[in-house]
């Protein structure tokens, strides 16, 4: 297949893709997505296709309109219709009950539907102009980390996909929020860049799922498929060294050796006798939620087999980050 590469300008392009049912990847202001129209069940089953993802790992539908919400779920909470009004459009989605206009194969069988209403410009548009609610992934091979640049994607679907937007880097750089509202206690399933703080400061009580932080016990069920994949992955095994930063330049220089790279903070580079990769600065969570997949990639790029890790903190949109990498490290954390 022909993947037309597009421009901001030619977002209609993609939009008629889109109603055509074809793919199109556009980006967001979390990661690149990767839209199909979300009522059409066989142009949503070329997503998986395109990615190689398990089709019981359900997508988030995209609005571009608050009102739109109401064509898809069955009931719109109150908390929801709280949280939307604070954090819509940006990267936090809703799960919901969900109408039966939304095809089994975006909701993987279940009877509830995630709904996100993006801030990017060129997703809006893609959405307004296709007339549809657009349902997307994240624009990798499934296994992949998301893709945070237009060049990730044109990596990854190039030749898999109708077209790919280019809208330059993404700003906030890890996937949205997830948080679920058809449960009796609201329950955070992937943090992301609207914080659980933010969250609890508009409805209150919200309860953080097992797997944000431990990893699922094989065959026991989780609130959302996605956590239970290896996710976000390069190539090399990545490890987490929990230290501070003397403790982990101490440990990394002291296992130096051939392919083996270091996953650092800016100010550890200096003082480190390994090749380094740099996701942000210490205590600057949004600059490595943005640098961190970016990163990841370029360790592959790097040809390393090995990266030892610095370790985010867990806290503020550092949740995040610390959820993303754990993920990619397979679990695994050394405290030298
Ligand atoms: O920022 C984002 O959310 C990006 C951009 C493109 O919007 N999208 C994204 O989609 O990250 P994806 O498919 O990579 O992650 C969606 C996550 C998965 O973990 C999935 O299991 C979960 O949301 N999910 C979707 N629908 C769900 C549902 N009805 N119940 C529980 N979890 C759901
Ligand atoms: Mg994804």
């Amino acid at each position: 297949m022909e993947t037309l590469l597009l421009n901001d300008n030619q977002v209609d392009i993609a939009a008629q893709i889109i109603k055509d049912g074809g793919l199109a990847a556009f980006p967001t202001e979390t990661v690149y997505g990767l839209g199909a129209d979300a009522l059409n069940g066989k142009a949503v089953a070329e997503i998986f296709k395109a990615k190689g993802r398990p089709m019981d790992n359900p997508l988030i539908v995209h609005i571009s309109d608050i009102l739109q919400v109401y064509d898809i779920v069955r009931d719109f909470p109150e908390k929801a219709q709280a949280l939307a009004n604070k954090y819509w459009p940006g990267p936090l989605t809703m799960i919901m009950k969900k109408k039966d206009i939304i095809p089994d194969e975006v909701s993987a069988g279940l009877d509830t539907v995630a709904v996100r209403f993006p801030s990017h410009p060129i997703a809006q548009r893609l959405i307004t102009l296709s007339g549809t609610p657009i349902a997307a992934p994240s624009a990798n091979l499934s296994g992949k980390p998301s893709p945070t640049e237009f060049s990730h994607v044109v990596e990854d679907l190039s030749g898999r996909v109708g077209a790919i937007i280019d809208g330059g880097a993404c700003n906030v750089g890890v996937e949205s929020t997830v948080i679920t509202l058809a449960t009796d206690t609201p329950c955070l399933l992937r943090p992301g860049g609207i914080t659980l703080e933010q969250l609890r400061e508009v409805i209150g009580d919200v309860d953080v799922d097992k797997a944000v932080f431990a990893k699922p016990g094989d065959g026991t069920p989780v609130a959302s498929p996605g956590m239970k994949y290896k996710h976000y992955a390069p190539k090399a095994k990545v490890i987490i060294i929990n230290a501070k930063s003397d403790a982990y330049i101490e440990y990394v220089n002291a296992h130096a050796a051939d392919g083996v790279c270091a996953l650092c903070y800016e100010e550890d580079k200096a003082k480190l006798d390994l090749p380094c990769v740099v996701y942000g600065k210490t205590g600057d969570y949004s600059e490595q939620a943005r640098r961190l997949f970016e990163a990841l990639r370029r360790v592959d790029e790097l040809g390393a087999s090995l990266a030892y890790a610095r370790c985010p903190q867990p806290d503020g949109v550092g949740m995040a980050v610390y959820n993303r990498l754990i993920r990619a490290a397979g679990f695994e954390v050394i405290n030298p």
